[in-house]
């Protein structure tokens, strides 16, 4: 076989495959090759995974997370959402420079779907805006947060990642919001308020809603060394007194030039990619790709998706 046409042929079929998926090439061939052919190609179906990025105290970094991680993993060619979930004080449109015309709110009061809210970001993010300052927003009962989550139903094509920005504390908006989704990434900084905080909110996601694992995230630490100290700490009250398992998925350097960013309204992530910030949020990225297919969230529990973790089969797999 002459191995130019059999290259053109294989890199044909990968584009072929990425279009119907929608996911890169490398992730959709799991076939074998024969004679320099991809044969016997199976098509999986696609993920739906919801991230709850939540951490119990303000200032932490969550939405700085939320926002860079989301744009480091649509920049990696996922389809990403980012919902702004911190409802009546919303930041990430702010952080992101956009100016969404409407909001969560009008999506209650039957004004606009979902799907209309959605504001192109960086990368191909999309996000899913609140309002600021809107009191309308800042007190949503319990049946109307389960509105915005089972809102997610009916898109008419799911992301692959679903990011969800969550608010400080312990309220309905925080625990709903991170028991609706698959995986919740703990965000901690070193500060005593911070470890407290943190296992607050774990302990109510294990006690109450039956929230078996977290992923913590070290913000602002010096080192790795720090931040796995820091796990450490907090890893240590859980394991003792908390039928929870936090898991150290990765830390994320004081860096100015996120500081930096933030004040241009923009990610680090795409402004300053090779600043250690930006590194850091890359390398997260690839660890929650690494993730796999998220378990499924507790059939009593209102989820994102309906707890369903994959949609559209589109093919045999
Ligand atoms: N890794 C970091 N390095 C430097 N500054 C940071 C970092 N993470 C967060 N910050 C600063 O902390 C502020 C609060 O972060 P933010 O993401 O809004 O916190 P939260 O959403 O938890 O309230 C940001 O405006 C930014 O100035
Ligand atoms: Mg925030």
């Amino acid at each position: 076989m002459n191995g130019a046409l059999a290259m053109n042929q294989a890199s044909g079929l990968k584009q072929m495959l990425a279009a119907l998926t929608g996911r890169p090439a490398r992730e959709v061939i799991a076939g074998h090759q024969a004679d320099g052919l991809l044969t016997a190609v199976p098509i999986p179906r696609r993920l739906c995974r919801p991230i709850a990025v939540a951490g119990g105290k303000g200032g932490v970094g969550k939405s700085t997370v939320a926002v860079n991680l989301g744009v480091a993993l649509a920049s990696a060619g996922h389809e990403v959402m980012l919902l702004d979930a911190d409802t009546g004080l919303a930041n990430v449109d702010v952080m992101l420079g956009l100016a969404p015309s409407r909001h969560l709110g009008h999506m209650l009061d039957g004004a606009c779907t979902l799907q209309e809210l959605l504001l192109p970001a960086a990368c191909g993010l999309q996000v899913v805006p609140a309002g600021s300052g809107a009191r309308r927003l800042a007190q949503l009962d319990h049946g109307e947060l389960a509105a915005i989550i089972h809102a997610f139903d009916e898109l008419a094509r799911p992301p692959e990642y679903l990011l969800v920005d969550t608010a400080a504390g312990l309220a309905d908006n925080v625990t709903m919001f991170a028991a609706a989704a698959a995986e919740v990434i703990l965000v901690v900084c070193d500060e005593p308020a911070s470890l407290t905080d943190a296992y607050g909110l774990a302990k109510v996601l294990s006690r109450d809603f039956g929230v078996r694992r977290l992923r913590m995230v070290a913000n602002m630490t010096r080192n790795e060394g720090d931040a796995r100290l820091l796990h450490q700490k907090l890893a240590r009250v859980s394991d003792r007194f908390l039928e929870v398992v936090i898991e150290f998925s990765g830390w994320v350097p004081h860096d100015e030039r996120l500081r930096q960013a933030i004040r241009r309204q923009a990610a680090v992530v795409e402004l300053w990619p090779g600043s250690p910030s930006a590194r850091a949020f890359k390398k997260l990225a690839d660890t929650v790709d690494t993730w796999g297919e998220p378990g499924r969230a507790g059939l009593d529990r209102i989820s994102f998706f309906g707890g369903r973790t994959s949609a559209g089969a589109e093919g045999p797999g």
